[in-house]
């Protein structure tokens, strides 16, 4: 897949093969024109209202990207006065950001395994923003920062699509391996050998079902000096059985993207890292497969974990808060100032909020207050959730020290809180921390504007977090 050029020009004239796009709120449908003087239109289905939103304007973004490949039209030209809703935005660079994420997001497909048809891909190739000379550096800067995080959320995308086969622990390693090249991250990797050595116990445990060897992917971009770093820790489970427990029919076919945080915390790392933030950053990804055997872990086993903590398996299938402990424990090495989960943890946390936002936890209001209010503003919306200490009596352990579900009632009412308050016991040490339960985002909704499949969700959040935090 080409990359899209966006560039901003004064004049049309600078690219006479642009189809140019114009609006209009009154046509039903996109449709493409040619003027008079042979000139071709694209006519797209504009907002009504003035006052567009933010969340309308992303789709609004999308819409123009979308409406450019049915066309199969390749080099767009868009006037920036056209699009530049101050309501959205009073800042040219802040508008222009937004619309180049989603023009990258939007123009992405997962084509690695389909076969190129005859005429080709329809992706867009070429976006021409025609502004006045005043704006256009404001803008190309927007421009810029927004195609590399909209580049980055697509590459996670592309990590989470790769089918559970083809995404090992180890394709998960070389993938990233590869991603970070060109940038200053440096990138460790503990095996089995390491792992059996800290006592790593809930990830040794977890994998012991499949014949793919666990790998603990470790991402440090350590730019300031002064400053204690932000940790963001990644579920990997690069395919999600359910181990022993294993899942009833259908829910175990969209299970390879069990490992979208990982990928996001990757990809966001990166995004930070090619925009330049000066900030002490570590990514932790443990990356493992779930798989039922003869050698799986199994319900009752008593894991311990790299910080001394027992976990009781109440489940095999409750697998992502088990690695993530381990996670946990292994962050307090770092000292950090700030850590940030992110995991496809629970289908629970779909149940509650629907598919529209992904679960926000956190003990500290004004953190809380902060990641809500960036995740608005990056278009990866959350919503908070509580972690009141009586949930910790839910997951008291019997045998061992804590429960991997609950263990006073039915574990399916507040699954996702009570696998939060489970990751709250092994974050103890941390000054600050948030978890995010992306499992009800982890596929795009239809009415998105976006290719089937994995979202990317979190990588635009995180990026905000690792700038702003
Ligand atoms: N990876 C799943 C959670 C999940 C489900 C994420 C659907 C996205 C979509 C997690 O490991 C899991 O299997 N959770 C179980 C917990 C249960 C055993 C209490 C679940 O949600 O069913
Ligand atoms: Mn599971
Ligand atoms: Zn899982």
């Amino acid at each position: 897949m080409k990359k899209m050029k966006i560039t901003v020009a004064e004049k049309k004239e600078s690219g006479k093969d642009f189809v140019k796009v114009a609006f209009d709120p009154k046509i039903p449908e996109s449709r493409f024109v040619i003027g008079k003087d042979s000139e071709e239109t694209l006519v797209i289905k504009s907002p009504e209202d003035k006052d567009i939103n933010r969340r309308k304007f992303i789709l609004l973004a999308r819409q123009i990207a979308q409406e450019a490949k049915k066309h199969k039209v390749k080099k767009i030209a868009i006037e920036w006065n056209d699009i530049n809703f101050k309501s959205v935005s009073n800042k040219a660079g802040e508008v222009a950001e937004i619309v180049a994420v989603n023009f990258e997001m939007a123009n992405y497909d997962f084509i690695r395994y389909k076969t190129k048809p005859k005429e080709g891909w329809n992706f867009v190739e070429e976006i021409l923003i025609v502004a006045d000379k005043k704006d256009q550096k404001a803008i190309e800067n927007g421009i810029k920062k927004g195609q590399i995080i909209g580049r980055e959320v697509n590459a996670c995308r592309d990590l989470a699509n790769t089918p559970g086969g083809d995404m090992t622990p180890q394709v998960l390693v070389n993938e990233i391996k590869q991603a970070i090249i060109g940038t200053p991250i440096k990138m460790k990797v503990l095996e089995v050998v390491d792992m059996k050595k800290l006592g790593m116990g809930g990830i040794l445990g977890v994998s012991r079902g499949s014949i793919e060897k666990p790998k603990f992917i470790i991402l440090e971009y350590l730019m300031s000096r002064k400053e204690k770093p932000i940790i963001l820790i990644g579920k990997g489970i690069t395919f999600d059985t359910g181990g022993l427990n294993v899942k009833p029919e259908n829910y175990m076919s969209d299970m390879h993207l069990d490992m979208t945080g990982g990928a996001a915390v990757a990809h966001s790392i990166i995004g930070a890292a090619k925009l330049g933030v000066n900030k002490k950053i570590v990514g932790l990804i443990p990356a493992v497969e779930n798989m039922p055997s003869g050698q799986s872990y199994r319900p009752g086993d008593i894991l311990k974990t790299i910080s001394g903590k027992t976990i009781e398996v109440a489940n095999t299938d409750a697998e992502g808060r088990i690695i993530l402990a381990d996670a946990h424990g292994y962050a307090e090495r770092y000292d950090p100032r700030l850590v940030t989960n992110i995991a496809t943890l629970t289908g629970a946390a779909g149940v509650a909020l629907g598919e529209r936002a992904a679960a926000l936890f956190s003990k500290e209001k004004k953190l809380a207050d902060k990641i809500f209010d960036l995740a608005e503003e990056s278009g990866d919306p959350v919503w908070p959730m509580p972690l009141w200490e009586e949930y910790k009596n839910d997951i008291k352990g019997i045998f061992g020290d804590v429960s991997n579900l609950r263990s006073n009632g039915n574990p399916r009412y507040g699954d996702a809180i009570h696998a939060a308050m489970f990751l709250a016991e092994f974050a103890e040490k941390f000054p600050e921390w948030a978890h995010l339960d992306i499992g009800p985002r982890d596929t795009v909704n239809p009415d998105e504007l976006l290719a089937k499949g994995a979202s990317g969700v979190g990588v635009r959040l995180l990026v905000k977090v690792l700038e702003r935090l």
